[in-house]
């Protein structure tokens, strides 16, 4: 007997608390659950903390004061509730004997949050929107929709993660912030040695050797070669995840109790009628913002920002593009639009300096349009990227004049999910100091931010690049940019509202849709 296959995904439902026909404004759904819970847990609680700091190896630059109280407020923003105690070990190992395997059923009372994600959809419309689950602290959760379309609707509720799994992913970074590490090659004359690096580097006897960046302070480490000097480092390498970091596999199983979709106690659709006279909009209490956009015949279209005109020919978005230059900073998730734009424009050629690291460089020559891209500083999960080519996007920044016709693209949040949170916060918080001088020495630059979304997860993946930590993420790079002049495109909503699998690098229709919206923002509809 298999111990994972005992987690019951019956035991979650959802009711509509508003069934049968609606009218346009907000639906609430209440969800409940019992879950089930592991014997004899270890009565040591978890907690996120921002005292709580295990991972004394990892180095972080220091902070102004201002800084600081930003990084203490956003730590606490994010900050879980309280997630159950670890099982202990010895009942999660695989075994045969189901007297190490039982579990019971604790109906309500239950008090962790578990991370669920809702949505309204309809395929046939091609129409999909995101719900907002609140947390009730109780074991009950609401999720709350929007609805933006007249006609049928169905609500999906899919469970991520249990609250027992996010004490388990806590508890990864916290032990084993390196756990995915790096390489460097070292070279001089006939001498080659590689090294690990990390901006978590476990001290040794061995020397380190200090790449911490001067101009941003962003650290980065790595162990001095034997027989070679700091200065003869030629590349940088992703290397592995570590092995064997944990014994928990069964709380990672996809479709049992990890990405696992959430049946409906009774109907689970709903039909909106059209707005009627007389009928004020339904509003909802526990839910104030709406939703950024919503799917209509596969078309995203924004409910916050500009209305998305539908760039759907190239000579479409070479007309927006004209004259201006375009510049993409971040991982792969935003080299995805380099390489929508490298394909798209017409006659732009393309640079091909190293196989999927960049930098790279589309011109339309005729039409004077120029998209860039470059990958950002370490910690970055690339192959063989040299040295010379290891850019911070702070930086980056620094050397953009900008202006009218310069567009500035970000999209960096998928290599941080092993570290600890505030690598990210000071990484952002070094990007926000250069957007923000960019922004006073040229203020009609137009500055764009794609956020993180969630993805399809393995045990591998969830190990490294689970929801919970891009969700985390995302939030914090929300909050970070909060009410400068920068646009946001909701990745986040894209992925989850539409039909398509939840992929790190979603489909192209979902990319087509996320270009609209950047396109959206570089040429506003006249008039809207
Ligand atoms: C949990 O809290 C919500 C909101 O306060 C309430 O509506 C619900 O009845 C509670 N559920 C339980 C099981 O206590
Ligand atoms: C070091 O690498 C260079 C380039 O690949 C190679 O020519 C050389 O033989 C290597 N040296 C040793 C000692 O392996
Ligand atoms: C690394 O170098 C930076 C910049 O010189 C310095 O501020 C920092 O203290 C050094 N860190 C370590 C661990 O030596
Ligand atoms: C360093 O040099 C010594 C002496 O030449 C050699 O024995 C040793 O193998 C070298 N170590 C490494 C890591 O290359
Ligand atoms: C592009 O969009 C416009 C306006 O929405 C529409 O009229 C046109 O048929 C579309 N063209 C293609 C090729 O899809
Ligand atoms: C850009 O397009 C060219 C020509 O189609 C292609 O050879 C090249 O690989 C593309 N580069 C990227 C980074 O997609
Ligand atoms: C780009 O570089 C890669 C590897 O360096 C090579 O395989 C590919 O053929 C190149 N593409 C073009 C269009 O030159
Ligand atoms: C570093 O670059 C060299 C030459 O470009 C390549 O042969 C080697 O495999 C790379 N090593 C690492 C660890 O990235
Ligand atoms: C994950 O990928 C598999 C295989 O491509 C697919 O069947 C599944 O629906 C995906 N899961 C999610 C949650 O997107």
């Amino acid at each position: 007997m298999k111990v994972g296959n005992t987690i019951s995904r019956e035991t979650f439902y959802c009711n509509l608390l508003t069934a049968g026909h609606l009218f346009y404004g907000f639906l609430s759904l209440l969800c409940s659950l019992s879950v089930f819970h592991f014997q004899n847990t270890v009565k040591s609680t978890i907690h996120s903390s921002y005292a709580d700091r295990h991972y004394d190896f990892c180095k972080f630059q220091p902070l102004s004061l201002k800084e600081t109280h930003e990084e203490y407020l956003l730590m606490k923003s994010i900050a879980w509730p309280e997630t159950p105690p670890l099982p202990f070990p010895h009942y999660l190992s695989k075994t045969s004997d189901p007297s190490h395997s039982s579990f019971t059923i604790l109906s309500g009372g239950k008090t962790e949050s578990d991370i669920l994600l809702a949505r309204l959809h309809n395929p046939t419309l091609g129409a999909g929107v995101v719900g907002q689950v609140v947390d009730h602290l109780n074991g009950s959760y609401s999720a709350v929709f929007y609805l933006p379309w007249e006609g049928n609707a169905e609500v999906e509720v899919t469970l991520v993660h249990p609250s027992e799994a996010i004490t388990v992913l806590h508890s990864l970074t916290r032990k084993h912030p390196d756990r995915i590490y790096f390489k460097s090659l070292f070279r001089s004359g006939y001498i080659n040695e590689t090294t690990v690096c990390n901006v978590c580097l476990r001290p040794t006897q061995q020397p380190v050797c200090n790449y911490t960046d001067l101009r941003t302070g962003e650290p980065w480490f790595c162990y001095k070669p034997k027989n070679l000097s700091c200065d003869t480092r030629i590349n940088h390498s992703k290397g592995r995840l570590k092995k064997n970091l944990m014994t928990t596999e069964t709380l990672f199983q996809s479709g049992v109790n990890m990405k696992v979709s959430i049946p409906a106690s009774g109907p689970s659709g709903v039909t909106v009628l059209p707005k009627t006279k007389g009928w004020s909009m339904v509003s909802s209490r526990t839910v104030k913002s709406r939703p950024s956009g919503y799917y209509f015949h596969s078309v995203w279209r924004a409910l916050r920002g500009p209305s998305v005109p539908h760039f759907n020919t190239s000579s479409a978005i070479t007309q927006c593009l004209k004259g201006k230059v375009v510049h993409i900073y971040g991982d792969s998730t935003v080299r995805q639009w380099f390489e929508y734009f490298n394909a798209t424009l017409p006659g732009s050629c393309s640079t091909n300096l190293s196989e999927k690291i960049g930098p790279y460089m589309a011109l339309d020559y005729a039409n004077n349009i120029l998209v860039t891209y470059r990958c950002h500083g370490p910690p970055i999960r690339f192959s063989k990227v040299p040295i010379t080519e290891l850019r911070y996007i702070a930086n980056e920044l620094d050397s953009v004049t900008g202006g009218s016709e310069t567009v500035v693209v970000l999209g960096i949040w998928s290599h941080f999910s092993t570290f600890p949170v505030e690598v990210y916060i000071r990484r952002l918080q070094s990007i926000r100091r250069a957007v923000v001088q960019l922004l006073s020495r040229a203020p009609d630059t137009l500055v764009v931010i794609r956020t993180a979304n969630p993805k399809n997860l393995t045990l591998y993946e969830t190990i490294t690049n689970s929801d919970w930590y891009s969700l985390q993420r995302d939030k914090v790079l929300r909050a970070m940019f909060k009410g400068l002049n920068v646009h946001l495109v909701d990745a986040w909503e894209m992925v989850v509202a539409h039909n398509l699998p939840h992929e790190l690098h979603p489909q192209p229709p979902i990319i087509e849709n996320m270009i609209n919206v950047l396109l959206s923002y570089i040429c506003p509809k006249k008039g809207g």
